[in-house]
């Protein structure tokens, strides 16, 4: 699965699942491009890549932002002169219920970075992604497919809204030789609870999995790489649940 001389831009790349996939694709001899707004998190993991290849380049940006968005496209460019593979993987967890009287400000933050960021950020990338023949791989997850808590409506909202949007886009794109396809994970020990203020882990979000286990980030890394690999080349709007078999105890 070499992606030698490929360029991948992966958001979401300063922990957990982007970084692992950020590592995994530099070692297939990738350059990445690691992009999140935690600076500290995203030298560690340029370092860690580093270790085993091409050094990473580091784009620090809000993908909430449009002019963030436009910016890491810009600098893609500039620097490398195609993209490859976009991997669409920056999301947030945020807890609210409509009966909370703040849904729509939840509503607005989740929504921002979950999926208006991929829209945007796919309608940038799009003409380049037609030059190099490339694909996208959008990380979602199973609470797009099933709601596990009330409290995570929202979040379960925009992921079934980002797994819609890229069989969309992946039926858009087929003429133009370009492969989307999603990966929806189960629980995954990464930062997404800590950064969502929700302290007591995943029993707190109701995870029961057939497995009785909790996946590492380079499980789900492995998977994004077999997807944007010439390996997936038959493989588009495809959905690949990674969950320990959670959705199986529904
Ligand atoms: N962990 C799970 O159990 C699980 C299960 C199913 C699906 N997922 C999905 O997997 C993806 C990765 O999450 P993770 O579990 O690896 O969580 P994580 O460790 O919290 O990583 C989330 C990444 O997204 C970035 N991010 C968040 N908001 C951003 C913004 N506004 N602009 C730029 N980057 C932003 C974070 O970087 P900065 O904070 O540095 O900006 C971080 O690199 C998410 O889409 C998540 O929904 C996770």
């Amino acid at each position: 699965m070499s992606f030698k001389d490929k360029i991948v831009l992966v958001t979401g790349a300063s922990s957990g699942i982007g970084a692992a996939t950020a590592v995994l694709f530099t070692k297939e001899g990738a350059n990445v491009i690691i992009v999140a707004r935690n600076e500290a998190k995203l030298l560690k993991v340029q370092q860690d890549c580093a270790k085993v290849g091409n050094k990473p380049l580091i784009i620090k940006a809000d993908v909430a932002k449009d002019d963030d968005l436009r910016r890491i496209i810009k600098d893609t460019i500039n620097k490398y002169n195609r993209l490859d593979v976009l991997v669409n993987n920056a999301g947030i967890v945020r807890i609210g219920k409509i009966l909370d009287g703040k849904v729509t400000e939840i509503y607005d933050e989740i929504m921002n970075v979950n999926v208006r960021a991929v829209v945007q950020l796919t309608a940038l990338a799009a003409p380049y992604l037609l030059k190099t023949k490339g694909n996208i791989v959008n990380v979602s997850s199973i609470s797009g497919i099933t709601i596990n808590n009330a409290e995570m409506g929202i979040y379960c909202s925009s992921k079934a809204a980002l797994t819609h949007f890229s069989k969309a886009t992946a039926l858009e794109l087929a003429p133009h030789g370009v492969r989307v396809n999603i990966v929806s994970p189960g629980p995954v020990y990464t930062d997404i609870l800590d950064n969502a203020g929700i302290t007591q882990g995943f029993e707190k979000v109701g995870v029961v999995t057939a497995l009785n286990r909790i996946s590492d980030p380079e499980e789900i890394a492995d998977l994004i790489v077999y997807l944007a690999s010439e390996k997936a080349k038959g493989i588009t709007g495809s959905n690949y649940v990674a969950d320990n078999g959670m959705l199986l105890m529904k």
